[in-house]
C-alpha cells in the first residue's frame, strides 16, 4: 500500500479510526504527526468498543509498531491512563511496539486552564474546545516557551523549566481570576508520568527513516478534519494544528517526496461539534441521526451538529490534500431517508462559490444550493460488495465522490470491521 496518509475531508470524526484499523492491516508502522488528546478514534472489533485519543488505533494489531510524532502534543497523564485502560482492556503495549517522539510538545493543567479561561470570556463568540489545553499549548510551542519530551525525561532540568513556566501561568491565571496551578503536584504527576513512559521516548525521525529505508510501509493517521486545520480551515471556529496532509510531514520529519498516497476519508453527511459556521447543517438529519443514537463526540460526549453532505468543503478538502481516494463512511446512516439532499455550491450574496471563503462572517452568510437524490430507503449494513448495495446508494456515492473529485475507493455501512466494502 505504500506510504499513506489518511485524513479526514470535513470538521473531523469521520470515521477515520475504523478506516484506520482496516488499513493498517497493510501497513508495517502506524504515526500520528498532529493534535493532541482531543482527537478520539473509536474502533469496534467483536464485541469490545476501544476509544483511543493519543495512541495510534494500529495499537489494536499486535504486530504494528505505532509512533507519536513530534507534531503531536502529548499530556503525558492522560497518556499513561490510556495506556493502562488498553491493558484493562487486554491490548498489550510492549517496547518496541510504541514509540514516542522525544521532540513533541508536552500540555500541562495550566494550557488546561487557560483554554477553559479563554472559552468563558469569550462567551457566546466561542470556539466549543475539547477544554484538553491543545490551543494554548501549540500557542507556547510558537512562541518558543514550551516544554517537550526531551525535558521531561530529564528530572533537573524539567524541575526548573517547569518552575519557570508555572510562575508566568499563575500570574496569568491570576489576571483571569482563575485559581493557581501548583507547581508540586504537576511536578510529581509528571516526573511520574515520565518513569512510565521513558521507555519508548526516542528520535522518532531516525526510527521513521531506518524503516523507510528497509522497506517498511508507513501510514500516517490523521486527527480531525481539513476544516479545523489552524491555515486552511474555518478560523477561529478550528483546532491549532495541521490537520491536513502536509501535517504528516512536519509533525513526523518524513519528506513530502516520500509520501505516496492520500486518502481522504467524509461521512456520507456532514457532522461538526463545537461552535463555527456549517451552511449545510439541518434539524431533519439531525434529529434522525440524533434518534438512532448516532453523533455523539467520543471525546467530550457532545452532540454533534449534523447537516446533508456539503461538496464545496470536500472539493476544497480534496484540492488541499492532494486526495487520491476516498473513504465514505456512515452510509447506513441516511438508510432511513425517502430524499437525500447535496450541497453542490454556496450563494454569497449573488455571488456563486465554488470552495468556501475564507472569512468565516461570509461563510455565515452563504446560502447552500443542493441536489436532490431519492433514498434508498433500504438496510445497507449487511452490505459486503458493491454489487449488494442498493442501485440508488451506488448512484449516491459515485455521485458525492464525483462531486468532490476523487475516486471513491471504500464505502463503510456500519462500525464493524468487515461492514467495509472495497472497490
Ligand atoms: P480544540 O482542538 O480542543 O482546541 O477544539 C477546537 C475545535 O476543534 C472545536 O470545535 C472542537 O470541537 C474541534 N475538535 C477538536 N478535536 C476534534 C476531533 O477529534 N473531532 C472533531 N472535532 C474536534
Ligand atoms: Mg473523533
Amino acid at each position: 500500500m505504500a506510504n499513506t496518509i489518511l485524513v479526514g475531508a470535513q470538521w473531523g470524526d469521520e470515521g477515520k479510526g475504523k478506516i484506520i484499523d482496516f488499513l493498517t492491516e497493510h501497513a508495517d508502522i502506524v504515526v500520528r504527526s498532529q493534535g493532541g488528546n482531543n482527537a478520539g478514534h473509536t474502533v469496534i472489533l467483536g464485541t469490545k468498543k476501544y476509544v483511543l485519543h493519543l495512541i495510534p488505533s494500529g495499537i489494536l494489531r499486535s504486530d504494528k509498531v505505532c509512533v507519536i510524532g513530534n507534531g503531536v502534543v502529548i499530556d503525558p497523564v492522560s497518556l499513561v491512563g490510556e495506556i493502562e485502560t488498553l491493558k484493562t482492556q487486554g491490548v498489550k503495549i510492549r517496547k518496541g511496539q510504541f514509540l514516542i517522539s522525544d521532540a513533541a510538545h508536552l500540555v500541562f493543567p495550566y494550557h488546561r486552564m487557560l483554554d477553559e479561561q479563554r472559552e468563558l470570556k469569550k462567551g457566546r463568540n466561542k470556539i466549543g474546545t475539547t477544554k484538553r489545553g491543545i490551543g494554548p499549548a501549540y500557542g507556547d510551542k510558537a512562541a518558543r516557551t514550551g516544554l517537550r519530551m526531551c525535558d521531561l525525561v530529564q528530572p533537573a532540568v524539567f524541575t526548573e523549566k517547569l518552575r519557570a513556566r508555572i510562575k508566568e501561568n499563575n500570574a496569568i491565571l491570576k489576571t483571569l481570576g482563575a485559581p493557581p496551578v501548583s507547581f508540586k503536584e504537576v511536578l510529581d504527576s509528571y516526573l511520574g508520568a515520565a518513569e512510565k513512559l521513558r521507555p519508548y521516548i526516542i528520535n522518532t525521525v531516525v526510527y521513521l527513516h531506518e524503516a523507510l529505508k528497509a522497506g517498511r510501509e508507513v501510514l500516517f493517521e490523521g486527527a480531525q478534519g481539513t476544516f479545523l486545520d489552524i491555515d486552511h480551515g474555518t478560523y477561529p471556529y478550528v483546532t491549532s494544528s495541521n490537520t491536513t496532509a502536509g501535517g504528516a510531514c512536519t509533525g513526523s520529519g518524513v519528506p513530502p517526496h516520500r509520501m505516496d498516497r492520500v486518502i481522504g476519508v467524509m461521512k456520507a453527511y456532514t457532522t461538526r461539534v463545537g461552535e463555527g459556521p456549517f451552511p449545510s447543517e439541518d434539524p431533519v438529519i439531525s434529529d434522525l441521526l440524533h434518534g438512532m443514537g448516532r453523533e455523539f463526540g467520543a471525546t467530550t460526549g457532545r452532540a454533534r451538529r449534523c447537516g446533508w453532505f456539503d461538496a464545496v468543503a470536500t472539493r476544497y478538502a480534496a484540492m488541499i490534500n492532494g486526495i487520491d481516494d476516498l473513504a465514505v463512511t456512515n452510509l447506513d446512516g441516511l438508510d432511513g431517508l425517502d430524499w437525500i439532499k447535496v450541497c453542490t455550491h454556496y450563494k454569497m450574496g449573488r455571488k456563486r462559490l465554488e470552495v468556501p471563503p475564507a472569512d468565516c462572517l461570509h461563510l455565515s452568510d452563504c446560502k447552500p444550493f443542493y441536489i436532490e437524490f431519492e433514498g434508498w430507503r433500504q438496510s445497507t449494513a449487511e452490505a459486503r460488495t458493491w454489487t449488494d448495495l442498493p442501485l440508488k446508494a451506488r448512484e449516491y456515492l459515485k455521485a458525492i465522490a464525483d462531486l468532490t473529485g476523487a475516486k471513491l475507493a471504500i464505502a463503510s455501512v456500519g462500525p464493524g470491521r468487515d461492514q467495509t466494502i472495497v472497490l
